[in-house]
């Protein structure tokens, strides 16, 4: 086995002033808001991990269980020797589409991408010694800048999977979508794991668990301000909402003051109030129609090769070829 490389885009600092920035921003708009990529310090991506195994929370298992299905389908259509993987966290479901990609073609190299150095290096590491053929050079990074740093190859994969590609504000997903037409030849392949739109009555638990994981998960973000601005917000002060937005299609999450306070974000120089039943947006997580996913992409450059649901069209994969 080869070891695993670790490519460090992104600094302690260059995450401090990143998060200046959002939180800069976020804490004095009205409405307030703060960006979801927040969540993940080791703490919310263990608090994450937690969330996949929730009952409520079907789309890993469900995502899981299609790509177990159709990854010698995916495979055969795939022809890559370079799988980079966006977002790749624990890398738990990659292991299917390594195991098919190694089997029945080319693949050489898996570049996971992520975030979160915690999640990754370890990801990384898990990997190397499973697939012990494959070269694998983790990337720790915001897409965009992943992007601009891919290795060449002949033929490239880049999987976006667990439905994030819903995380992204339309706005963000078209210019997303544009960045990765950009990097990719002709004939290069996009492949998009996404949650469909569903009765909400199975949709929103999935956000709002009765156990409190994901309220958990989303003041994690409040102790991300605490400990790298130094903010003084008192997490148990906010509780967590998640709703169903009918016309955009996506779910929301909130967390909302119980009471009238003041937040000092001291490395900020910043004093901000809320007031009772005021909310911060932290997230929304968009579900898609397969027509307008298809639809998306080739506004971007990008012909869909086809598309995979599992039973209960509750999650789609999506392959696609950059034209
Ligand atoms: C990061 C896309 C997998 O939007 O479903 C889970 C994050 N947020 N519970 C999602 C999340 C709340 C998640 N993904």
């Amino acid at each position: 086995m080869t070891a695993p490389t670790l490519e460090i885009h992104l600094s302690d600092d260059d995450l401090t002033s990143a998060l200046r920035a959002d939180a800069g921003l976020g804490l004095t708009a009205d409405p307030k808001w703060l960006p979801p990529k927040w969540f993940y310090d080791a703490r919310g991506s263990e608090l994450f991990e937690q969330i996949t195994e929730l009952p409520e929370y079907y789309p890993t298992r469900t995502e899981r269980a299609l790509l177990q299905r159709v990854v010698g389908d995916i495979a055969r259509t795939a022809r890559a020797d370079v799988l980079v993987e966006l977002g790749a966290g624990s890398a738990a479901k990659t292991r299917l589409l390594l195991t098919a990609l190694t089997a029945e073609g080319p693949l050489k190299t898996y570049v996971p991408q992520d975030f979160s150095s915690s999640a990754l290096r370890a990801a990384a590491d898990q990997v190397a010694v499973e697939f012990p053929g494959l070269g694998v050079h983790g990337v720790v990074s915001d897409f965009t800048d992943t992007l601009h740093n891919l290795p060449g190859g002949d033929r490239r994969m880049i999987a976006f999977l667990g439905g994030t590609i819903g995380n992204l504000i339309p706005a963000e997903r078209a210019e997303f979508l544009n960045s990765i037409h950009e990097v990719l030849e002709p004939g290069e392949q996009l492949l998009i794991g996404a949650g469909l739109v569903i009765d909400p009555a199975v949709l929103v638990p999935a956000y709002d668990d009765a156990a409190g994981v994901t309220a958990e998960f989303n003041r994690n973000v409040l102790l991300v301000l605490n400990n790298r601005l130094s903010a003084d917000f008192v997490p148990e002060k906010f509780e967590h909402v998640a709703i169903w937005d009918a016309e955009r299609e996506w779910i929301e999450m909130r967390l909302e003051a119980t009471a009238d306070m003041t937040v000092t974000v001291a490395d900020l120089d910043l004093t901000v109030r809320f007031a009772r039943g005021e909310q911060i947006r932290t997230e929304i997580s968009a579900k898609f129609r397969i027509e307008g996913l298809k639809s998306e992409l080739a506004t971007a450059g990008f012909a869909t090769e086809n598309v995979w649901t599992d039973p209960e069209q509750r999650f789609a994969a999506v392959l696609a070829a950059r034209t």
